[in-house]
């Protein structure tokens, strides 16, 4: 068996309570700090699941000119991005809503429908800013456990719904594990779920999946015959731009972009992200180029470490998650941050971010030696024995 099965978190208990606020996985000075780092060289960041590449020279220049333009405001209803993501996406303008990156557009979500007697629903693992969110509003969360192979458990989300369900939150590609699950099963889900509960289909890495490389349709369609979806999207990820925080989210209709619109704080996005963002939006034929030449590396990536001995999820995405007992210690010796298993709902695991080959090859070093040194992979077999 090459892939690990979800069972150390997994629990149908309800809960965990959720806390407000969230951390975010950057290097900060603490870990930085750590001993044995200053010998280590270079830093590398393997934890947050950013891109490696510099926005391409196009998206740049776009970027620079805008620049000089900062002693404006931003034009706050984004209606340049809007028009080309409409294009692209196939939906209307008013469709769309513009976010500070996708992590506002989660707060709006869980503002807007986590009132008092409300349920939220969430599938543990995944991403850790829902439950966050949550925890700022009055209405209950109620977890699941994700499917043993790290995709997002749909029926056990349908099983949890009851009357007082306002929102879902499914994360495809879940976060941390990587899992997908395809168009269809979407399309079945939201068929079956009542049409109260608010469907937020969070899509950050949508542009890494096969899926995507392979030209097939996304879940933008779906939110015509859905007025209960919103997609989240992200230009953080694949489009490398998560220093600008901007993203959006696609709903079905005006009114609910409206609803959504008048519970937001005032955040907007700005001149130099709305500018990144709709260059990569019109460059879109050299991002494609990218998304191949991602997925390619993601297989090999991931056939390495299963060569070494490792269990590693089936992940659509841009990082990697494996049983690792020694927690992130040698990464964070070998002067790489990786996110350990016990911030992220998943102890015995690590996550690890795709960086450029040789970033990967660096980490891939770092799981060889565990494996010399008898530790990591040996856990792994050992799980192997038990299943
Ligand atoms: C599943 C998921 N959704 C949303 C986000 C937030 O992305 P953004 O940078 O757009 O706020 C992340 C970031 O890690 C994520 O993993």
């Amino acid at each position: 068996m090459t892939s690990p099965s979800v069972e150390t978190w997994a629990t149908d208990e309800r809960g965990p309570a959720s806390q407000p606020g969230f951390r975010w996985s950057s290097p900060s000075r603490a870990i930085l700090a750590r001993p044995g780092l200053a010998a280590a060289g270079d830093f590398l960041r393997l934890g947050a699941n950013e891109s490696p590449l510099a926005p391409i020279p196009e998206v740049a220049e776009r970027m620079a000119a805008a620049y000089l333009g900062v002693n404006r405001y931003p034009d706050i209803s984004a209606t340049a991005l809007r028009d080309v993501l409409s294009h692209q996406q196939g939906v209307r303008a008013d469709q769309l809503l513009i976010g500070n990156g996708s992590s506002e557009l989660i707060h709006v979500l869980t503002s807007a429908f986590g009132g008092l007697g409300s349920e939220i629903v969430v599938s543990l693992p995944t991403f850790s800013l829902y439950a966050g969110s949550v925890g700022y509003t009055e209405a209950k969360l109620v977890s699941v456990p994700v499917s043993s192979d790290g995709t997002t458990d749909l029926n056990a989300i349908l099983a949890a719904v009851n009357e007082q369900t306002s929102l879902v939150f499914v994360c495809n590609p879940n976060n941390p594990t990587g899992g997908y699950l395809p168009l269809s099963n979407v399309r079945d889900f939201l068929r079956a779920t009542p049409a109260h509960v608010v469907v937020a289909l969070d899509e950050a890495y949508w542009e890494l999946t096969d899926a995507f490389a392979a030209g097939e349709p996304s879940a933008s369609a779906l939110c015509e015959e859905f007025p209960n979806l919103v997609i989240l999207r992200t230009f953080s990820k694949f489009y490398g731009l998560a220093g600008l925080r901007i993203g959006y989210l696609i709903a079905h209709d005006e009114s609910m972009v409206a609803r959504l619109a008048s519970v937001r704080p005032m955040a907007m996005p700005t001149t130099v992200g709305l500018a990144g963002a709709l260059a990569c939006v019109e460059h879109h034929a050299h991002y494609r180029i990218r998304a191949k030449e991602a997925a390619r590396e993601r297989a090999r990536v991931v056939n390495s470490v299963r060569d070494l001995g490792y269990e590693v999820f089936d992940t659509q995405t841009n990082f990697y998650c494996i049983p690792f007992a020694p927690g992130d210690e040698p990464f964070t010796k070998a002067g790489i941050h990786v996110r350990a298993g016990h911030t992220i709902q998943m102890p015995g695991y690590i996550r690890v971010s795709l960086g450029t080959p040789a970033d990967n090859d660096r980490a891939i070093a770092v799981l060889s030696q565990s494996v010399q040194a008898g530790r990591g992979a040996e856990d792994a077999s050992e799980r192997r024995g038990h299943a």
